[in-house]
């Protein structure tokens, strides 16, 4: 595939596109042996020869996927001005830079994702894709039938109605009650601002399933990596996706 030179060294993780033009425009970057100081050349990285200083590319870095349960009490942003603990200070072992795929709240729990794969990333946060999120949600009360059917039928948060989404009571006590909800969209604190919209603040909540992933039995904290054939359904998840959209507007 053909790219542009500045462009191709920034997705290989060299440099950002600028510092790559300084690169370029510096004269520090061969291609088949000639020096390239022109911007808008073309590259094949899988053919071309590139040389930075007269040394070759390193090899990409392998794409990771981590699976963790996020705890409480840990931000999901990447810097933090308020110093507080960082979900990526949980994966230890993994020595590659990875991103979370959305964000949880700092006193939300549960599923997160966390993958340097930047196409899948997009595609998953997209709002284009509706990657389906499953929360259970302790909430303050005893929900009458009336306010789950609100839940699922949308309810007006910041003047806009949500959509449609799936609501069940899991248990049911008069201080605290226990609902299941899935939703597509990923509007900000959503969860909490919908159960409050109904009269049922969200006393803890936590993430259980994101796309076709389970959060399953790992402890908060914890977390694994997906196995390869996780990888590749969750790739097939989004290709449905994206056809099940294409079949309802031919429909
Ligand atoms: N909805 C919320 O309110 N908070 C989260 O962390 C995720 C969804």
């Amino acid at each position: 595939m053909e790219e542009r030179l500045h462009k191709a060294l920034a997705r290989l993780g060299i440099a950002s596109r600028r510092h790559a033009e300084d690169l370029i425009r510096q004269g520090r970057v061969t291609v088949n042996g000639r020096i390239v100081t022109a911007m808008g050349i073309k590259v094949d990285t899988e053919k071309d020869m590139i040389l930075i200083d007269g040394r070759p590319l390193p090899l990409p870095a392998p794409l990771i996927y981590a699976l963790l349960n996020k705890p409480k009490g840990f931000v999901t942003t990447l810097r933090d001005p308020q110093k507080r603990p960082i979900v990526t200070d949980l994966l230890k072992d993994i020595s590659v830079r990875v991103c979370p795929v959305g964000r949880l709240d700092y006193d939300t729990e549960g599923l997160l994702l966390l993958t340097n794969d930047g196409d899948l990333s997009f595609k998953l946060q997209h709002p284009r894709f509706k990657a389906s999120k499953t929360y259970e949600a302790e909430v303050k009360g005893r929900p009458a039938k009336q306010a789950i059917d609100y839940l699922r039928n949308g309810v007006i948060i910041e003047g806009r109605k949500t959509q449609p989404a799936l609501a069940k009571c899991l248990r049911k006590g008069e201080k605290s009650s226990l609902l299941e909800i899935t939703i597509r969209e990923g509007r900000k604190r959503q969860i909490k601002k919908m159960c409050a919209a109904v009269g049922h603040p969200v006393l803890n909540l936590r993430r259980t399933a994101f796309a076709d992933l389970k959060l399953g039995h790992l402890a908060p904290g914890q977390y694994r990596l997906l196995h390869p054939e996780e990888v590749g359904k969750l790739k097939n998840y989004i290709t449905l996706q994206t056809q099940g959209r294409q079949d309802a507007k031919n429909g």
